[in-house]
């Protein structure tokens, strides 16, 4: 039963887009199964670049089914006028299946995310605010509603007086804030999206499964990245998702089992949006460097990125949690100009050497990293063709860095564009 896990790495933006695409012409069925829409991918396509942030990138092949699983959290406005938009470009979205089990995203998750993230000031998590932490807690608390709700206007409305009488309490009550309407909402999500997305809404594990049974080629498409995850991030400054493998088979609705490659995305060097520890972070101007040449910000935020040189002790853990086949390694270009570059093999911390993260975040903060220093290369390597060998210097590095996280690199990302990879045995 063949199906790919596609995870990031690190703290996301590693380029899962462009390492979705370049698997997508083999696949039949791609299925994002967390996240909503927080995450950013990239997919350059016949030139065109499209930013997807909630439809999986399957939906800009015409032999692909896209899928949104179970474990997204959907804001209904975003995923039409997501639609709309690729539809005005000429892609045909009529095949995309919503899990009738994702939860939605309601005005409410939305207006609690922006009041809290300032009500915490200085401690804020830096969330994207747009309302998917809220959503998630409401799923694990049990009062959530989910996208199958949208076909029984009953049900919809019960669920959500439950939900907003307690809402409109924290609003008025903690933040100060006006209550929220039942009639509106309700006017809005039965009214306006329901007739919209109805038609979309289906048995997503059915349709997932149906395509294992039968041999064909399923890619779980994951957001975000390891060092993000809810369970093995570096807590609070993460997701409120699984973006690990495991998380896959959860948001997807399938058994580890059906599960036969899983292949990580990591960038040559480390990025991370936002607060939280980072062993490696560069300040200055060889951080500014890699922020440049690597346009390192935020898709849709704007925000720019931390940047380090790469951690192959996260990298290690990222092998560990996901349980990682290979690793595509992109954006090696980034570092072309650099006349050495360093590799974070351990952390100190007092006398002790660390090969894996520590299990206490207070350590995390305060580890110091110890680096390998290897010759750069000197020259631009996005002029390379797919055929083309490396440069000795990129190959060590490449080499040293499989050697150090001990799983084959096979793909390495020399530009954006498509054909700007190069393949290793
Ligand atoms: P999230 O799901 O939000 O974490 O993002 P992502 O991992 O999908 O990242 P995305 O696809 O947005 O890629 C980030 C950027 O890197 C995009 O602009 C890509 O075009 C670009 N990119 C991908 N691979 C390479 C590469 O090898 N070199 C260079 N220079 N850019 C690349």
């Amino acid at each position: 039963m063949p199906a790919t896990v596609v995870v990031g790495t690190q703290w996301g933006d590693e380029g899962k887009g462009k390492v979705t695409d370049l698997l997508a012409g083999s696949m039949d069925v791609v299925v994002r199964y967390q996240g909503g829409h927080n995450a950013g991918h990239t997919v350059v396509v016949g030139g065109d670049s499209f930013a997807l942030q909630l439809v999986p990138s399957g939906i800009l092949y015409p032999h692909i089914t896209p899928v949104i699983g179970n474990g997204v959290v959907v804001e209904p406005g975003v995923l039409l006028a997501e639609l709309d938009a690729l539809a005005a470009r000429g892609v045909d979205t009529s095949r995309l299946i919503v899990s009738g089990n994702a939860h939605l995203i309601m005005p409410y998750h939305l207006e609690l995310d922006r009041v809290t993230e300032r009500y915490l000031g200085k401690a804020s998590l830096g969330t994207t605010k747009r309302g998917i932490g809220p959503a998630y807690a409401d799923k694990a608390a049990r009062v959530g509603l989910r996208v199958q709700d949208l076909a029984d206007p009953k049900i919809f409305r019960q669920k959500l007086d439950v939900a907003l009488k307690e809402k409109n309490a924290v609003l008025a009550k903690v933040y100060n804030r006006l209550p929220l309407r039942a009639e509106d909402i309700c006017a809005q999500y039965l009214e306006e999206y329901a007739p919209r997305l109805l038609p979309m809404v289906g048995d997503a594990v059915a349709v997932v499964h149906d395509a294992l049974a039968s041999g064909r080629q399923v890619l779980l498409e994951g957001a975000q990245a390891t060092f993000l995850d809810l369970d093995h991030g570096t807590y609070p400054f993460v997701t409120s998702s699984n973006p690990t493998a495991g998380g896959a088979c959860v948001g997807a609705g399938i058994g580890p089992r059906a599960v036969d490659r899983v292949l990580g995305v990591a960038k040559a060097y480390v990025t991370r949006v936002g607060a939280g520890p980072m062993p490696t972070e560069l300040h200055g101007e060889l951080g500014d460097l890699l922020v440049d040449r690597g346009r390192e910000y935020g898709t849709n935020t704007g925000r720019k990125r931390r940047c380090g040189w790469f951690d192959a002790v996260l990298l290690r853990q990222a092998v560990r949690l996901n349980g990682l086949d290979e690793v595509a390694l992109t954006k090696l270009d980034v570092l072309d100009t650099l006349e050495t570059v360093k590799v974070c093999v351990a952390y100190r911390d007092g006398d002790e050497l660390l090969r894996q993260p520590p299990y206490h975040q207070s350590v995390l903060h305060r580890v110091s990293p110890v680096y390998e220093e290897l010759p750069g290369w000197r020259c631009e390597l996005g002029r390379l063709g797919p055929g083309d060998p490396l440069p000795p210097e990129a190959q060590q590095y490449v080499a040293f860095l499989a050697e150090q996280i001990g799983v084959p690199i096979r793909l390495v990302g020399t530009g954006p564009g498509r054909d700007q990879v190069v393949r290793l045995a």
